[in-house]
């Protein structure tokens, strides 16, 4: 086992580190020279996409995160209105589905029962399912109408890292793809974030390759009790997955929150000492979220929470409310939770091996819920 784990303490730690291949794998054949997605393998003819007049994501636990950032980037780039849901509640609820909806069920491993149980019962309404799915000859992708593999390779430790990575890769191919085939926002915004998707692997490799400072605040945090996390647009489920890492691997309450909704309950919650881990925009383009992060993180502080920010290379707005400051490249706003969501992972990882927890296998926790 010491052998297949090749070095690292952990198969978190490999498949942590494993990242920038698993994204730059999951990209490798679907863009073209002239920038345009080649997903012939979805099978789904162009005019069928075009007739599409609503996507709804289904999935459980990191998938789901995956899913709610996809959402910001399918309504953005199609045009058209997507609905993220719990797999769980989906496939007992009645909803509003038919031929013209586009549902995509996002798992790593293919099995999981109320994933697989979700796209049934979008089938049964006459749906199309596409499943984005990491396991090959899986039930998930069998029962589909068609699928987009990730690559990340296979993924060991029960808490997920590079197959969320490769998942947001996908849907922003399939994004991007119904963008290109329906012919909305197809122009050089769109061909940009292509471009900047072909060096995000690289951007990835850059914050992994500066991860001590966070493994040193990680390790200062081992007796906190309570860690919250705070977010928006697409940082609000990056904020939702730390926070989710931290419990599955380190056994701590921890919340993640929209940014927005602090002054609705949230800032209730905060006391000296208290860490509070904030996920800043990019001061460029949406700079008006920016600023709004940067007097949330004023507030908090001001009421003594210890602060720890994570902002793009450059940001200096931040630097008079942060206690920590963690530094990711500049990347599209939309693409940015490719690099913000790394340092949560090794966080989390680090604050389980300082609490002495087995990063590998959390206790409770199943690498595949096939069961209700
Ligand atoms: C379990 C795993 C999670 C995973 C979730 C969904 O809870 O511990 O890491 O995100 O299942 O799994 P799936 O294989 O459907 O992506």
């Amino acid at each position: 086992a010491a052998a297949e784990k090749g070095g690292y303490a952990s198969f978190m730690h490999k498949e942590i580190a494993e990242q920038p291949r698993a994204v730059a794998d999951t990209l490798l054949g679907r863009i073209g020279a002239d920038g345009a997605l080649i997903l012939d393998e979805l099978r789904i003819p162009a005019a069928e996409l075009r007739e599409v007049d609503k996507v709804v994501v289904v999935a459980c636990g990191t998938a789901f995160h995956a899913g709610l950032i996809a959402k910001y980037a399918i309504e953005h780039w199609t045009r058209l209105p997507c609905e993220v849901e719990l797999a769980s509640e989906f496939r007992y609820r009645d909803p509003i589905l038919d031929a013209r909806s586009l549902v995509i069920a996002i798992s790593q491993s293919g099995e999981t029962m109320d994933t697989l149980m979700a796209l049934r019962h979008a089938r049964e309404q006459g749906s199309r399912v596409l499943a984005i799915c990491n396991t090959n000859g899986s039930t998930i992708p069998r029962e589909s109408d068609a699928v987009l593999y990730t690559h990340a390779g296979p993924e060991v430790a029960v808490a997920s890292t590079k197959a969320f990575l490769t998942q947001l890769v996908a849907c922003y191919l399939v994004a991007l793809y119904l963008g290109q085939a329906r012919g909305t926002k197809w122009g050089d915004e769109v061909l940009g974030v292509v471009r900047d998707l072909a060096d995000i692997a690289g951007a990835v490799e850059r914050v992994l390759g500066d991860m001590e400072p966070v493994r040193e605040l990680a390790r200062s945090l081992a007796g906190a009790g309570t860690v919250l996390f705070l977010g928006r647009h697409v940082g609000y489920p990056v904020a939702l997955e730390g926070a989710l890492k931290l419990k599955e691997l380190a056994y701590m309450h921890a919340e993640g929150f929209a940014a927005g909704e602090l002054k609705h309950g949230p800032i209730a919650l905060v006391e000296e000492g208290l860490p509070v881990v904030v996920v800043v925009p990019s001061p460029r383009g949406r700079c008006v979220l920016h600023d709004k992060i940067v007097s949330n993180i004023q507030e908090i502080r001001a009421r003594g929470a210890r602060t720890i920010v994570i902002a793009e290379e450059g940001d200096d707005a931040v630097l008079p409310y942060a206690d920590h400051v963690v530094r990711v490249p500049v990347t599209p706003t939309l693409l940015q939770p490719l690099v913000t969501t790394v340092p949560l992972q090794v966080f989390a990882c680090e604050l389980a091996v300082a609490r002495g927890n087995e990063v590998d296998q959390p206790r409770n926790l199943a690498k595949s819920v096939t069961v209700e």
